[in-house]
């Protein structure tokens, strides 16, 4: 089986369809920029019959990034189905996306359909997409939750009637790592080479990234993910983190993408802009803290070898280099350099002097900027003068 996994990016769909992340078209087409900067290998542009925006939004990224492969969401019906083959029909690459829930509790409850039904209707979905696409994806809804029996037999149907991947999403988050892989396992199994196996991790209990990782180790070839993480509720499988894990720990994770790593920080940056909240501060990859050192002891190793505290180069994501914080909790070596590059040379003396008035004030204040560092220099030296 290749090593090669395919980057299914879904921040313009699923990222989009979340709460303070809504975009306008002319916002996707801007986005959808830095992803196709990023080489993702899909971008998923929306969900044509959801609204005149998101059917605009496919066709304008279709025609502005004729060279991408664009995807466009429909549910299991000849009205969605057909709505989205319009809106890719400028795409050269197309692919038709198309889901329906199999778990008994959707089936039950939502759909009141019975598996006979969804099995006929997810075969026949497939079937109409084919006519007008080569490329088609289905998608069993809430597939984690689904009896794996059951959730085989839709496999092969689709897979019959012409689906070239097949995802099983964790729609509610609610699967642990094993658990997961070994329900992927079997749909690989069942697969074999007619189909690629594909996973969307929702992150409710913080396990997307790791849920995703491990059903590649059982054989799954294609992520969905997004930028930032963002997604329904507690949003998806973070793109950043689950490519960086594989391209950090090949030596566990043998796997690749073409992802060009170096542009995902200004991916994450522009979705920023773009929608209501950033990353929180301490978010891997592209937090303002990821590469920041403000402990005494971490800023010594940082300082004399960066991977004492650096398991990442940030240039590898884009940002230029780690960040040491001043606060009450940094040494005197960390101190010392940042007075060399604020253009003091400070003696023993001095630094001492300077040590002790910054972690005076730091002790007072969250962060020290670098303009109150040189005043305490200036003042420390003229303390000192003035002492002799
Ligand atoms: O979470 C989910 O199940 C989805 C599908 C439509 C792929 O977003
Ligand atoms: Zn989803």
């Amino acid at each position: 089986m290749s090593d090669r996994v395919y980057i299914f990016d879904t921040t313009l769909r699923d990222g989009e369809q979340s709460p303070g992340c809504s975009m306008t078209v002319p916002e996707k087409l801007q986005m959808a920029a830095k992803l196709v900067d990023l080489g993702v290998d899909l971008l998923e542009a929306g969900f044509p019959i959801a609204s005149d925006g998101d059917f605009e939004a496919v066709d304008a990224v279709s025609r502005e990034y004729p060279e991408a492969r664009v995807a466009a969401l429909a549910r299991c019906c000849t009205l969605d189905v057909e709505r989205a083959a319009r809106s890719l029909e400028k795409a050269k690459k197309p692919r038709i996306h198309t889901f329906i829930a199999t778990s008994d509790i959707h089936l039950k409850f939502k759909l009141k359909k019975s598996r006979e039904q969804v099995l006929d209707e997810a075969a026949a979905a497939v079937e109409l997409a084919k006519r007008y696409v080569d490329d088609v994806e289905f998608s069993a809804e809430d597939g984690a939750r689904t009896e794996a029996g059951y959730l085989e037999a839709v496999s092969r149907a689709v897979v019959d009637a012409g689906a070239g991947t097949v995802n099983i999403p964790d729609t509610v988050g609610y699967s642990v790592p094993d658990e997961y892989a070994a329900l992927i396992g079997r749909i690989v199994k069942a697969l074999g080479d007619r189909a690629i196996v594909s996973v969307h991790c929702h992150d409710d209990l913080g396990l997307a990234v790791a849920n995703s990782i491990a059903a590649v180790r059982a054989g799954a070839r294609q992520i969905e993910c997004t930028i930032n993480g963002i997604g329904e509720r507690a949003g998806n499988c973070a793109l950043e983190e689950v490519v960086m894990a594989m391209k950090v720990r090949q030596d566990q994770l043998p796997y690749h993408t073409v992802i060009r790593t170096e542009h995902l920080y200004a991916a994450s940056e522009t979705l920023s802009s773009i929608i209501t909240f950033g990353p929180q501060p301490n978010k891997a990859i592209v937090g303002r803290n990821a590469f920041a050192h403000e402990a005494g002891i971490h800023q010594d190793g940082y300082l004399k070898e960066k991977s004492t505290y650096e398991i990442i180069d940030p240039r590898s994501v884009g940002i230029p280099e780690g960040r040491l914080v001043l606060g009450k909790h940094s040494g005197r070596h960390a101190l010392k350099k940042r007075c060399e590059d604020l253009g003091y040379t400070l003696t023993r003396e001095e630094l001492e002097e300077v040590y002790k008035r910054f972690t005076s004030f730091a002790d007072r204040k969250k962060g020290v900027l670098d303009e109150e560092i040189a005043s305490i220099v200036e003042e420390s030296q003229r303390a000192l003068v003035a002492g002799q």
